[in-house]
């Protein structure tokens, strides 16, 4: 069975990079050191995703660690684009590939429809963007006829060995959340629970029984923790990353 895991969640992380670069080198020959993929994975850990196929029995044997990790017979590495020219934000794939064995099993379209929702939903991407070789038949129909994305141009001899790139891009506006819908679930959901929690108080003749564990023990005593909502996934820009010269503010 092939599972698509985040290329940040453990246990794919650092782990499974050199795989994942092995499954570069075997497919393409656009290759990146190391590094390149540790940088997309600490920088957009939500845009890149691997295919993996599980060892049998799982990752441990009950009596430690023993070494046997998935194997990657896919990938699809993606970032934001840093100083997009248009000055709209979007996402940029920067490469993508399914090893032969597993290829036609849809491993790419899902690869590619994952990180195109996470570009939209994380990073409110308006667009994505990428170079494709005029030549290659099997990866124009992925991305034209499958997932619809729209030849921008040609561009002359992108590639280092002289062959032009189709420049495409597929609008991803239509997957943005729609917050302002979150919020109200939210609120419908925290005055559901105060008035849950009213008329627990309300009522005198509650049978609340004997605490139970330390937990129901300390409970009376304790002060409520609050708890505060949060909401993930929303953009991050990466210039709120950046370190800031403090010295210049002096
Ligand atoms: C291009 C590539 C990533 C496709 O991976 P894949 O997992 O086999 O693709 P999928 O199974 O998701 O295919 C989805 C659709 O893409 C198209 N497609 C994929 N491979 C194709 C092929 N060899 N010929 C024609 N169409 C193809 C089909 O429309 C397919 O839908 P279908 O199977 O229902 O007909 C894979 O062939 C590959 O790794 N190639 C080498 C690396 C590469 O070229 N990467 C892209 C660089 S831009």
């Amino acid at each position: 069975m092939v599972d698509i895991l985040p290329l940040s969640s453990f246990p794919s992380y650092i782990n499974l990079l050199p795989s994942v670069q092995t499954c570069n080198i075997t497919n393409l020959p656009e290759n990146y050191f190391l590094k390149y993929y540790l940088y997309h994975a600490l920088t957009w850990p939500q845009l890149s995703f691997v295919a993996v196929v599980r060892p049998k029995g799982g990752y441990g044997n009950g009596r430690g660690y023993d070494h046997s990790y998935p194997k990657v017979v896919g990938y699809v590495l993606a970032k934001m684009e840093e100083e997009p020219s248009d000055g709209m934000a979007h996402g940029h794939i920067t490469s993508l590939s399914v090893m032969r064995t597993h290829r036609r099993l849809g491993i790419a379209e899902r690869l590619m429809r994952m990180s195109q929702r996470a570009m939209a939903e994380s990073h409110r991407a308006h667009y994505v963007s990428l170079h494709v070789r005029v030549s290659n038949n099997a990866a124009l129909r992925l991305y034209r006829d499958t997932l619809g994305f729209e030849v921008e141009k040609i561009e002359s001899k992108y590639y280092a060995d002289g062959e032009d790139a189709y420049a495409m891009h597929l609008d991803l506006k239509s997957m943005w959340l729609d917050w302002t819908e979150v919020d109200k679930e939210d609120a419908a959901a925290a005055a559901a629970a105060a008035a849950e929690e009213k008329k627990d108080g309300d009522d005198e003749h509650a049978d609340e029984g004997e605490p139970v564990g330390d937990l129901g023990k300390n409970g009376e005593d304790k002060e409520k923790e609050k708890m505060v909502r949060v909401k993930v996934g929303r953009g991050l820009g990466v210039g709120d990353l950046v370190e800031r010269n403090e010295s210049a503010a002096r």
